[in-house]
């Protein structure tokens, strides 16, 4: 019978079998599988595990405290926070193309990941023989199929880090699906914030500022998501929702009036999709209350944003992301 307290047993088990006194690294994200992996694999072999989390400054509000707080405070599991945003946002300074920015952010992060692992290898010694991956099922179908987004955007995430040969791979998840992974994450108690976390891309808020990326724009546009993903919870939409990019058009200006004075500030769109795999994607038909409430908060509490749009594009032809 399938229940996640069998299949938590039997991948414990097989990954005591497989690792027996040698060591494991693995990268975490702040996403679910990399997250579930970490904790089904630290369940099995404890101290014997070492994450590594890459934080390269372009995640949202809140979510890199999440992984090294609420994750540790949940797992146990030992962690090596690797803090790289000066070296990102000096990697990506001056560059505005969607595809250089991408490149710039996967090349860094497998730089800092290898290095982060060289450290661990230097102090752990040669035991370290394991890489740990959150493959789900779909993954593996699709590996090699060479379909849907993948072509059109070079995506990135710590599932897409360079096999190292000299690395064996535990994959726990590879038989599952998501939804399947994320009832294995509460079995194991992580918290709610990471288990129902919706699809976010690995190059993250890096490729939701449309122009240069500088560390005053993220702050603004950390700020204005934060409020839009305040407010869809509250309104109770997260789970009807797949996903709301918020995306900040830094080289968009527009004239606007607040207070006694005329602005001449940037838009903020949102992008609420609802989708069944990202392939496709349909424009959510949100409230037009909870809109307005998004709107109000991020004008008034954004600085230097004095409009908000609304996305009403279908995948295809628009993508989920801007960018
Ligand atoms: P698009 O914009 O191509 O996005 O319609 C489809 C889905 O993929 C996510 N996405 C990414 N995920 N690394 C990821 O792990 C990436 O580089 C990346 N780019 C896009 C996007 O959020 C949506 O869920």
């Amino acid at each position: 019978d399938w229940t996640t307290g069998n299949v938590i047993d039997e991948q414990v088990a097989a990954i005591r079998e497989l690792v027996g006194d040698k060591r494991a690294i693995c990268g975490l994200s702040g996403g679910v599988d990399s997250a579930v992996a970490a904790a089904l694999v630290q369940k099995a072999i404890g101290s014997q595990l070492t994450c590594v989390y890459v934080d390269h400054g372009l995640m949202r509000k809140g979510e890199t405290e999440q992984v090294e707080k609420d994750f540790v405070a949940a797992t146990g599991v030992q962690l090596k926070v690797v803090d790289a945003s000066e070296r990102f946002l000096a990697a990506l300074k001056g560059v505005s193309d969607p595809e250089e920015k991408r490149k710039i952010i996967g090349r860094e992060f497998i730089r800092v990941f290898e290095q982060a692992q060289a450290e661990i290898i230097a102090d752990e010694g040669p035991a370290v023989e394991f890489l740990v991956q959150g493959t789900l099922y779909p993954d593996v179908v699709e590996s090699g199929g060479g379909t849907g987004t993948a072509n059109i955007k070079s995506h990135h995430n710590v599932g897409g880090l360079p096999e190292d040969l000299e690395f064996k791979l535990i994959e726990p998840l590879r038989k599952l699906f998501k939804d399947e992974v994320r009832m294995v994450g509460q079995e194991l108690g992580l918290p709610e914030e990471i288990v129902q976390r919706q699809p976010f891309p690995g190059p993250g808020l890096g490729i939701r500022i449309v122009g240069e990326v500088t560390r005053e724009r993220l702050d603004l546009l950390r700020e204005a998501d934060a409020i839009a993903r305040e407010e869809l919870t509250a309104a109770g939409l997260d789970r009807q929702i797949w996903q709301c990019p918020v995306v900040l058009l830094a080289d968009v200006r527009s004239v606007g009036v607040q207070g006694d004075g005329r602005t001449y500030g940037h838009p903020i769109v949102l992008r609420p999709v609802s989708s069944e795999d990202a392939m496709t994607a349909d424009w959510s038909r949100l409230p037009y209350e909870v809109l307005a409430k998004i709107s109000t908060r991020i004008t008034n509490e954004v600085r230097d944003v004095n409009r908000v749009v609304l996305d009403v594009t279908s995948k295809p032809p628009g993508t989920i992301e801007w960018e």
